[in-house]
Protein backbone atom coordinates (compact mmCIF):
# COMPACT_ATOMS: atom_id res chain seq x y z
CA UNK A 1 0.00 0.00 0.00
CA UNK A 2 1.30 3.27 -1.57
CA UNK A 3 0.55 6.12 1.36
CA UNK A 4 1.09 9.23 -0.25
CA UNK A 5 2.11 9.10 -4.15
CA UNK A 6 5.64 11.41 -4.17
CA UNK A 7 4.18 12.59 -1.55
CA UNK A 8 5.70 11.09 1.72
CA UNK A 9 5.95 12.56 4.86
CA UNK A 10 8.97 14.14 5.57
CA UNK A 11 10.72 11.60 8.40
CA UNK A 12 13.61 13.90 9.07
CA UNK A 13 11.38 16.52 10.11
CA UNK A 14 10.02 14.30 12.52
CA UNK A 15 13.54 14.10 14.13
CA UNK A 16 14.48 17.93 14.01
CA UNK A 17 11.05 18.48 15.47
CA UNK A 18 11.15 16.05 18.13
CA UNK A 19 14.89 18.32 18.83
CA UNK A 20 13.17 21.55 18.98
CA UNK A 21 12.16 21.71 22.70
CA UNK A 22 10.89 25.38 23.38
CA UNK A 23 12.06 25.02 27.07
CA UNK A 24 15.56 23.18 26.34
CA UNK A 25 14.36 20.38 28.52
CA UNK A 26 15.46 17.04 27.40
CA UNK A 27 12.77 15.21 25.40
CA UNK A 28 12.28 11.53 26.27
CA UNK A 29 9.27 11.27 23.68
CA UNK A 30 7.24 13.09 21.23
CA UNK A 31 3.81 13.18 23.71
CA UNK A 32 3.97 13.41 27.15
CA UNK A 33 1.65 13.77 30.06
CA UNK A 34 3.56 15.80 33.43
CA UNK A 35 1.21 15.01 36.56
CA UNK A 36 -1.92 15.64 34.35
CA UNK A 37 -5.30 16.50 35.89
CA UNK A 38 -8.34 16.92 33.98
CA UNK A 39 -11.86 17.49 35.19
CA UNK A 40 -14.89 17.14 32.67
CA UNK A 41 -18.86 17.89 33.78
CA UNK A 42 -17.88 18.01 37.30
CA UNK A 43 -16.04 14.77 37.13
CA UNK A 44 -12.05 13.97 37.40
CA UNK A 45 -11.00 12.23 34.53
CA UNK A 46 -7.55 11.93 35.28
CA UNK A 47 -5.34 13.02 38.34
CA UNK A 48 -1.83 13.18 38.33
CA UNK A 49 -1.58 10.74 35.48
CA UNK A 50 2.46 10.82 34.28
CA UNK A 51 3.43 9.05 30.81
CA UNK A 52 6.01 9.36 28.32
CA UNK A 53 5.09 8.17 25.05
CA UNK A 54 8.18 7.72 22.11
CA UNK A 55 7.21 4.47 20.39
CA UNK A 56 6.08 4.44 17.07
CA UNK A 57 2.88 3.19 17.44
CA UNK A 58 0.59 2.67 20.88
CA UNK A 59 -2.62 1.19 21.58
CA UNK A 60 -5.15 2.50 24.44
CA UNK A 61 -7.33 0.24 25.80
CA UNK A 62 -10.25 0.13 28.56
CA UNK A 63 -13.89 -0.08 28.98
CA UNK A 64 -15.87 2.58 28.03
CA UNK A 65 -15.90 6.26 29.92
CA UNK A 66 -11.85 4.71 31.31
CA UNK A 67 -10.27 8.18 29.63
CA UNK A 68 -9.31 6.73 26.23
CA UNK A 69 -11.03 9.80 24.31
CA UNK A 70 -10.38 12.07 26.74
CA UNK A 71 -6.79 11.12 26.56
CA UNK A 72 -6.51 11.84 22.90
CA UNK A 73 -8.10 14.64 23.70
CA UNK A 74 -5.32 16.29 25.31
CA UNK A 75 -2.99 15.13 22.91
CA UNK A 76 -4.59 17.36 20.00
CA UNK A 77 -5.46 20.25 22.39
CA UNK A 78 -9.13 19.65 21.82
CA UNK A 79 -8.76 19.78 25.48
CA UNK A 80 -6.47 21.06 28.06
CA UNK A 81 -5.38 19.89 31.43
CA UNK A 82 -6.62 21.56 34.37
CA UNK A 83 -3.39 20.69 35.96
CA UNK A 84 -0.21 19.48 35.43
CA UNK A 85 1.39 19.84 31.43
CA UNK A 86 0.99 17.69 27.89
CA UNK A 87 3.91 18.10 25.93
CA UNK A 88 4.11 17.36 22.26
CA UNK A 89 7.20 17.46 19.96
CA UNK A 90 8.73 19.55 22.72
CA UNK A 91 5.37 22.01 23.06
CA UNK A 92 3.03 22.57 25.41
CA UNK A 93 -0.47 22.43 24.55
CA UNK A 94 -1.50 24.99 26.81
CA UNK A 95 1.04 27.76 25.51
CA UNK A 96 1.46 26.29 22.09
CA UNK A 97 -2.45 25.28 20.92
CA UNK A 98 -1.99 26.65 17.73
CA UNK A 99 1.42 25.04 16.74
CA UNK A 100 -0.83 21.49 17.10
CA UNK A 101 -2.69 20.97 14.24
CA UNK A 102 0.21 20.79 12.32
CA UNK A 103 1.99 18.03 13.99
CA UNK A 104 -1.50 15.97 15.12
CA UNK A 105 -3.85 14.66 12.64
CA UNK A 106 -6.65 13.25 14.51
CA UNK A 107 -9.57 10.86 13.13
CA UNK A 108 -12.47 10.88 15.11
CA UNK A 109 -14.75 8.33 15.87
CA UNK A 110 -17.21 8.95 13.23
CA UNK A 111 -15.94 10.20 9.90
CA UNK A 112 -19.69 12.52 9.62
CA UNK A 113 -17.96 14.64 12.09
CA UNK A 114 -14.68 15.05 10.09
CA UNK A 115 -15.81 15.54 6.50
CA UNK A 116 -16.42 19.64 5.60
CA UNK A 117 -16.32 19.23 1.65
CA UNK A 118 -18.73 17.91 -1.02
CA UNK A 119 -16.08 15.83 -2.91
CA UNK A 120 -13.57 13.51 -1.71
CA UNK A 121 -10.90 15.44 -3.94
CA UNK A 122 -11.80 18.56 -2.45
CA UNK A 123 -11.67 17.21 1.00
CA UNK A 124 -7.86 16.21 0.43
CA UNK A 125 -6.82 18.98 -1.80
CA UNK A 126 -7.96 21.04 1.70
CA UNK A 127 -5.61 19.53 3.93
CA UNK A 128 -2.68 19.22 1.12
CA UNK A 129 -3.40 23.13 0.67
CA UNK A 130 -3.39 23.45 4.94
CA UNK A 131 0.18 21.92 4.27
CA UNK A 132 1.26 24.47 1.97
CA UNK A 133 0.50 22.86 -1.43
CA UNK A 134 -0.83 25.68 -3.71
CA UNK A 135 -4.36 25.10 -4.93
CA UNK A 136 -3.40 23.59 -8.93
CA UNK A 137 -1.42 21.24 -7.16
CA UNK A 138 -3.42 19.97 -4.19
CA UNK A 139 -5.92 19.11 -6.50
CA UNK A 140 -3.10 17.11 -8.89
CA UNK A 141 -1.91 15.54 -5.78
CA UNK A 142 -5.36 14.77 -4.08
CA UNK A 143 -6.53 12.85 -7.46
CA UNK A 144 -2.51 11.32 -7.12
CA UNK A 145 -3.60 10.07 -3.74
CA UNK A 146 -6.64 8.51 -4.23
CA UNK A 147 -5.23 6.73 -7.41
CA UNK A 148 -2.18 5.27 -5.26
CA UNK A 149 -4.86 4.14 -2.96
CA UNK A 150 -6.97 2.12 -6.07
CA UNK A 151 -9.85 4.91 -5.21
CA UNK A 152 -9.65 7.17 -8.25
CA UNK A 153 -13.41 6.86 -9.00
CA UNK A 154 -13.95 8.86 -6.04
CA UNK A 155 -12.46 11.73 -6.74
CA UNK A 156 -15.47 13.62 -8.07
CA UNK A 157 -17.78 11.89 -5.77
CA UNK A 158 -19.97 13.48 -3.82
CA UNK A 159 -18.88 11.79 -0.44
CA UNK A 160 -22.76 11.37 0.79
CA UNK A 161 -22.83 8.61 -1.61
CA UNK A 162 -19.36 6.78 0.24
CA UNK A 163 -19.96 4.10 2.69
CA UNK A 164 -19.52 4.58 6.23
CA UNK A 165 -15.69 2.56 5.84
CA UNK A 166 -14.77 4.79 2.51
CA UNK A 167 -15.69 7.88 4.23
CA UNK A 168 -13.45 6.72 7.43
CA UNK A 169 -10.61 6.00 4.65
CA UNK A 170 -11.05 9.27 2.99
CA UNK A 171 -10.71 11.03 6.15
CA UNK A 172 -7.44 9.12 6.35
CA UNK A 173 -5.82 10.03 3.37
CA UNK A 174 -6.97 13.68 3.96
CA UNK A 175 -5.04 13.59 7.53
CA UNK A 176 -2.14 12.19 5.94
CA UNK A 177 -2.08 15.00 3.36
CA UNK A 178 -1.73 17.34 5.83
CA UNK A 179 1.83 15.53 6.93
CA UNK A 180 1.37 15.54 10.83
CA UNK A 181 4.02 14.08 12.74
CA UNK A 182 1.67 12.04 14.55
CA UNK A 183 -1.78 10.26 13.94
CA UNK A 184 -4.03 9.78 16.94
CA UNK A 185 -6.97 7.69 16.19
CA UNK A 186 -10.15 6.89 18.05
CA UNK A 187 -11.48 3.52 17.67
CA UNK A 188 -11.16 3.84 13.58
CA UNK A 189 -13.10 0.65 13.10
CA UNK A 190 -16.51 1.48 14.77
CA UNK A 191 -18.80 0.05 12.31
CA UNK A 192 -16.43 -1.27 9.75
CA UNK A 193 -16.74 -4.35 7.30
CA UNK A 194 -14.19 -6.85 7.51
CA UNK A 195 -12.60 -5.64 3.88
CA UNK A 196 -12.29 -1.97 4.85
CA UNK A 197 -10.54 -3.15 8.44
CA UNK A 198 -8.04 -5.19 6.52
CA UNK A 199 -7.45 -2.09 4.07
CA UNK A 200 -7.26 0.83 7.17
CA UNK A 201 -5.09 -1.44 9.13
CA UNK A 202 -2.56 -2.14 6.59
CA UNK A 203 -2.73 1.59 6.36
CA UNK A 204 -1.92 2.12 9.69
CA UNK A 205 0.97 -0.39 10.11
CA UNK A 206 2.41 1.05 6.90
CA UNK A 207 2.20 4.65 8.50
CA UNK A 208 5.65 6.59 8.92
CA UNK A 209 4.02 8.66 11.82
CA UNK A 210 3.81 7.56 15.51
CA UNK A 211 0.32 6.55 15.36
CA UNK A 212 -2.15 6.59 19.10
CA UNK A 213 -4.74 4.68 18.98
CA UNK A 214 -7.86 4.03 20.91
CA UNK A 215 -9.11 0.74 19.63
CA UNK A 216 -9.90 -2.79 20.74
CA UNK A 217 -9.14 -4.55 17.58
CA UNK A 218 -7.19 -7.04 19.37
CA UNK A 219 -5.18 -8.32 15.97
CA UNK A 220 -3.98 -5.01 15.37
CA UNK A 221 -2.91 -4.19 18.40
CA UNK A 222 -0.91 -7.55 18.70
CA UNK A 223 1.66 -5.74 16.15
CA UNK A 224 2.22 -2.38 18.18
CA UNK A 225 5.20 -1.94 20.08
CA UNK A 226 3.11 -0.45 23.44
CA UNK A 227 -0.31 -1.06 24.87
CA UNK A 228 -1.92 1.25 27.72
CA UNK A 229 -4.67 0.26 29.64
CA UNK A 230 -6.87 2.66 31.13
CA UNK A 231 -9.44 2.23 34.11
CA UNK A 232 -11.44 4.85 35.53
CA UNK A 233 -8.47 7.61 34.37
CA UNK A 234 -5.50 5.68 36.17
CA UNK A 235 -3.17 2.85 33.90
CA UNK A 236 -3.81 -0.31 35.10
CA UNK A 237 -0.88 -1.76 33.00
CA UNK A 238 1.67 -0.43 30.78
CA UNK A 239 3.75 -2.98 28.63
CA UNK A 240 4.50 -5.25 25.42
CA UNK A 241 1.15 -5.92 23.56
CA UNK A 242 1.41 -9.58 24.12
CA UNK A 243 1.38 -9.43 27.60
CA UNK A 244 -1.08 -6.46 28.22
CA UNK A 245 -3.64 -7.72 26.07
CA UNK A 246 -3.85 -11.63 27.32
CA UNK A 247 -3.99 -9.80 30.92
CA UNK A 248 -7.10 -7.67 29.57
CA UNK A 249 -8.88 -9.97 27.92
CA UNK A 250 -8.50 -12.51 30.88
CA UNK A 251 -9.88 -10.10 33.34
CA UNK A 252 -13.02 -9.20 31.00
CA UNK A 253 -13.77 -12.82 29.70
CA UNK A 254 -12.75 -14.63 32.99
CA UNK A 255 -10.37 -17.64 32.82
CA UNK A 256 -13.60 -20.02 31.95
CA UNK A 257 -15.31 -17.73 29.10
CA UNK A 258 -11.40 -17.50 27.56
CA UNK A 259 -11.12 -21.38 27.51
CA UNK A 260 -14.47 -21.68 25.66
CA UNK A 261 -13.71 -18.96 22.47
CA UNK A 262 -10.11 -20.12 22.35
N1 LIG B 1 -18.46 15.73 26.87
C1 LIG B 1 -18.29 15.28 28.12
N2 LIG B 1 -18.73 15.97 29.18
C2 LIG B 1 -18.57 15.53 30.42
N3 LIG B 1 -17.95 14.38 30.75
C3 LIG B 1 -17.50 13.65 29.74
C4 LIG B 1 -17.64 14.04 28.37
N4 LIG B 1 -17.07 13.09 27.59
C5 LIG B 1 -16.61 12.16 28.42
N5 LIG B 1 -16.86 12.48 29.71
C6 LIG B 1 -16.50 11.68 30.88
O1 LIG B 1 -15.09 11.52 30.89
C7 LIG B 1 -14.75 10.20 31.30
C8 LIG B 1 -13.87 9.57 30.25
O2 LIG B 1 -14.60 9.47 29.04
P1 LIG B 1 -13.91 9.14 27.65
O3 LIG B 1 -12.60 9.78 27.62
O4 LIG B 1 -14.90 9.49 26.59
O5 LIG B 1 -13.74 7.56 27.77
P2 LIG B 1 -13.60 6.43 26.65
O6 LIG B 1 -13.17 7.07 25.39
O7 LIG B 1 -12.62 5.46 27.22
O8 LIG B 1 -14.97 5.79 26.53
C9 LIG B 1 -16.07 9.47 31.56
O9 LIG B 1 -16.32 9.52 32.93
C10 LIG B 1 -17.08 10.28 30.79
O10 LIG B 1 -18.33 10.21 31.40
MG1 LIG C 1 -14.00 7.08 23.48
Amino acid sequence: MIWLAGNRPNLNGVASLSLQDPSNQPLNGRVRFDNVSLRRGGTAVFEGLSLDLPEQRIGIIGNNGSGKSSLLRLINGLLLPDGGSVTVCGYDTKAHRRELPRLVGFLFQNAEHQILFPTAGEEIAFGLREAGTDARNAEKKAAGILAANGCSDWLHRPVQELSDGQKQRLCIFAIMAMQPQILLLDEPFASLDLPTRKAISKQILSAPQQVIMASHDFDLLARFERIIWLDGGRVVADGAAGRILADYRRSVLGESELADVS
